[in-house]
């Protein structure tokens, strides 16, 4: 079986007890935690930012930390999520001025770097920093909110970045975000997706962990 990963997304958690929330959905089987941050100006919506991230290390969060940044500009905030213990740190091209410079900051510090990219995103600036990439992460809805449905027309975008990382080489993985369920997961994958986020569909469930498994079960057909 191919090596699929569950990133289950906080921003459907509850945030009063997000220690507690993160700990529950690792032990039903998550494989990373994604850690949206959207700063009221790039999205319109605001949520948390370093402290949080560090705040999670130091409750003693081993699991990766997949930090995704709706924020623009982006520069001036990945030092301090390098600092927070981010593991993944993946960016929208259109929030930084300077792509290879940013996903350079990134790549320097020992962390993993990805390129965003919005529904109607084209693909094109992938080509010239695909050997600086770690993750390749396509927005499944607009970014700002949890709970959208799942744009179909992404499916497609999914099998023409699958061609490209493969025709790369290199050991990128392919994440989707937005609208994933236990439902779609499966064609999701089948379009050549490895890396899988889910905020509602897990955090809006009362067993985290069945939830997980059937996406798992999904995924091994
Ligand atoms: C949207 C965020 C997503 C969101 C996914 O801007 O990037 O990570 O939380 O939520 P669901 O799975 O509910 O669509
Ligand atoms: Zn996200």
């Amino acid at each position: 079986m191919k090596d699929f990963l569950i990133a289950p997304s906080i921003l459907s958690a509850d945030f009063a007890r997000l220690g507690e929330e993160v700990d529950n959905v690792l032990a039903a089987g998550a494989d990373m935690v994604h850690f949206d941050v959207m700063d009221n100006h790039y999205v319109p919506n605001l949520t948390i930012g370093p402290m949080v991230c560090k705040a999670l290390r130091d409750y003693g969060v081993k699991a990766p930390i997949d930090v995704h940044l709706m924020v623009k500009p982006v520069d001036r905030i990945i030092g301090d999520f390098i600092d927070a213990g981010a593991s993944y740190i993946t960016f929208h091209p259109e929030a930084s001025e300077h792509i290879d410079r940013s996903l350079q900051m990134i790549k320097a510090s020992g962390c993993k770097a990805g390129l965003v990219f919005n529904p109607a995103t084209r693909l094109d600036h992938l080509e010239y920093v695909i050997d600086k990439v770690d993750m390749v992460l396509l927005m499944s809805v607009n970014p700002g909110f949890g709970g959208q449905k799942f744009i179909p027309q992404t499916l497609n975008k999914i099998r023409q970045a699958r061609q490209l990382i493969d025709a790369s080489g290199l050991d990128i993985r392919l994440e989707i975000d937005g609208g994933v369920s236990t439902s779609n997961i499966r064609e999701i994958a089948e379009a050549g997706a490895d890396t899988f986020v889910a905020g509602s569909a897990i955090f809006n469930a009362p067993d985290y962990k069945a939830v997980i498994d059937t996406m798992r079960t999904e995924l091994s057909q």
